[in-house]
């Protein structure tokens, strides 16, 4: 796979980054043409957390979801930038994408609702855009799943140490971080997410855990994350389409790596085994999908640099 990186200017020194708690466009400027959903209806599997527990390999034991401590020591920049341009398929098809590697997660990544605080709550439609440039943003994507119909966030949401929202145990991919620092992505029970000796500050649900410990795990993912309510056939081409994808994980050191290509559901981009296979081959060890299709962007300083296939 050959990769060539344009390396950004090091120069910024805004301190927020944050990753969009869920969708955000303007519905009047955007036309929702290139919506990649991974369920029919609703967000998730309606089994329990034992389900997860009981389908996952023995080596495992019961931990659904992998803790990692996070890279502690702030300098400057706070984050590196790439842009990055990759072929798929032998140099048949390329992909224009961004890579974000934040050193000090902990300080400098925040989960922000659509808008600010209380976007969910209200069911607020902006554009990353518009809150990235309101909450200070130095780099900014797009996070959680949203209903298309009703604008509402989905799964798990806390912003900056308030819980925002709980999904009552829906068991979908998961990334947060914990008040010590502790990264963690996987799968979680309600009472994980409500756990308070170590509570989360930062947390949102995601669809796909795309690689457990440097392996790809997207066929457990299927098994762990088809809701009854549906065939795996629709997750399973939710996974293997190529289309525009964003994606969050953790290197060995601890930094927090944001991923994002462009593309468009079914003509361009790639599927989740494309994006889990690139993210292994960049030294990440694991990682989840986050909400891809026309809600796939990346914003520096207020700015849209990226390509997203939803008409504005
Ligand atoms: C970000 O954009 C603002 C104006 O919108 C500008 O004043 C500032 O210098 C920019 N910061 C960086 C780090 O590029
Ligand atoms: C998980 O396994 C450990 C050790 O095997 C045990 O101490 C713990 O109680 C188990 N937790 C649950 C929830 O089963
Ligand atoms: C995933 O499952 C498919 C079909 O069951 C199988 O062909 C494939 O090898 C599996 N891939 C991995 C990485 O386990």
């Amino acid at each position: 796979m050959a990769t060539e990186w344009v390396k950004y200017c090091y120069s910024w020194l805004l301190l927020w980054l944050c990753i969009r708690a869920s969708e955000s466009r303007n519905t009047r400027h955007s036309l929702d043409d290139d919506l990649l959903q991974p369920y029919a209806q609703g967000h998730g599997p309606t089994h329990s957390h034992r389900h997860v527990r009981d389908c996952q390999a023995v080596v495992y034991g019961n931990t659904t979801h992998e803790s990692w401590p996070s890279h502690s020591q702030s300098r400057q920049p706070v984050a590196e930038s790439n842009m990055f341009v990759t072929d798929v398929e032998k140099g048949t098809r390329w992909v224009l994408g961004h890579m974000t590697v934040v050193h000090n997660p902990l300080k400098t990544v925040s989960v922000v609702e659509p808008g600010g605080p209380g976007g969910c709550n209200i069911k607020r439609r902006v554009s990353v855009v518009d809150t990235a440039k309101a909450a200070g943003c130095l780099y900014a994507q797009n996070g959680g799943f949203f209903n298309t119909q009703s604008g509402e966030c989905m799964g798990n949401v806390v912003s900056s140490g308030r819980l925002v929202q709980n999904s009552g145990g829906v068991q979908n991919a998961q990334f947060g971080i914990r008040r010590d620092g502790t990264l963690v992505f996987g799968y979680l029970s309600q009472e994980d997410v409500l756990d308070q000796s170590n509570p989360f500050v930062q947390l949102v649900s995601g669809v796909i855990w795309l690689l457990r410990n440097g392996e790809i795990y997207i066929n457990e993912s299927l098994q762990a994350e088809c809701s009854e309510t549906q065939e795996t056939g629709s997750l399973k081409y939710f996974v293997d389409v190529v289309s525009a994808r964003t994606a969050v994980g953790h290197d060995k050191a601890g930094r927090l790596i944001l991923f994002q290509i462009d593309g468009q559901t079914n003509k361009r981009g790639m599927n989740l085994w494309q994006v889990a296979e690139f993210l292994k081959n960049n030294g990440v060890i694991n990682a989840i999908n986050l909400d891809g299709g026309g809600s796939s962007t990346y914003v520096v300083n207020g700015s849209l640099a990226s390509y997203p296939s939803d008409h504005w």
